[in-house]
């Protein structure tokens, strides 16, 4: 678990193929109905129909090129607040998790909803400024934003608000479980956060 752009998503893809263990992106199924209210033209905060579109979510339909971009971002922390969204998405993420052998899962409640019995748990933050760097330069790249100071400040203020909108909310907001083991990635680049997620999971493994 962790913040938006903390490095959890890339952290948990490298520790799956470590161990050979299937992984689920998780803020893809909220981009994925979040997606599906922007190209139909519903309002983000129908409830109703977002939780029709998340239990009809179907995992081969997610393209994660499509889905990971600024817009469908804010909009998949907006229908994520959405309590009957998140009871729709819990049931398959359950079933992810607990399938024989194990698997690695990303989100904002995973230790803490999904999968509160997980063997191994890590919560990857950074400051906000780091992570609008990171998620700055990313944009920056697939030329969705300008390479300037005021596309910087725009995605600083993306991720301020995210963050609140996902602390803040009611049902299953971002928090650091009981028996997570914090991973500060600030100032650590990817070989360094990835040395310290495994040496955190290898010690919960006993
Ligand atoms: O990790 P991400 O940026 O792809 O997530 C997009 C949004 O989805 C995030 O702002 C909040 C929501 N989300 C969630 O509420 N619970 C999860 N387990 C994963 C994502």
């Amino acid at each position: 678990d962790g913040p938006a752009a903390s490095g959890k998503g890339t952290l948990a893809r490298r520790i799956a193929a470590h161990y050979g263990l299937p992984h689920l992106d998780t803020g893809l199924l909220y981009r994925g109905v979040a997606k599906i209210m922007l190209d139909r033209g519903f309002p983000l905060d129908n409830i109703a129909i977002a939780e029709v579109i998340a239990q009809n979510l179907d995992l081969a339909d997610l393209d994660a090129e499509k889905l990971r971009t600024r817009e469908v971002g804010e909009a998949a922390s907006v229908v994520a607040a959405h309590g009957p969204v998140r009871q729709a998405l819990l049931e398959l993420q359950r079933a992810f998790s607990g399938q024989p052998g194990g698997a690695v899962l990303d989100g904002r409640d995973i230790g803490t909803v999904i999968a509160p019995e997980a063997s191994a748990k890590l919560f990857v933050t950074a400051s906000p400024e780091e992570r609008a760097r990171r998620r700055f330069r990313e944009l920056v790249g697939r030329g969705e934003i300008g390479d300037d100071a005021a596309g910087y400040d725009a995605v600083l203020a993306d991720i301020q608000r995210r963050d609140a909108r996902d602390s803040g909310r009611a049902d299953a907001p971002l928090l650091v479980a009981a028996d997570a083991v914090v991973l500060d990635t600030t100032t650590l680049d990817i070989a360094a956060a990835f040395a310290a997620a495994l040496a955190a999971v290898e010690a919960r493994r006993g």
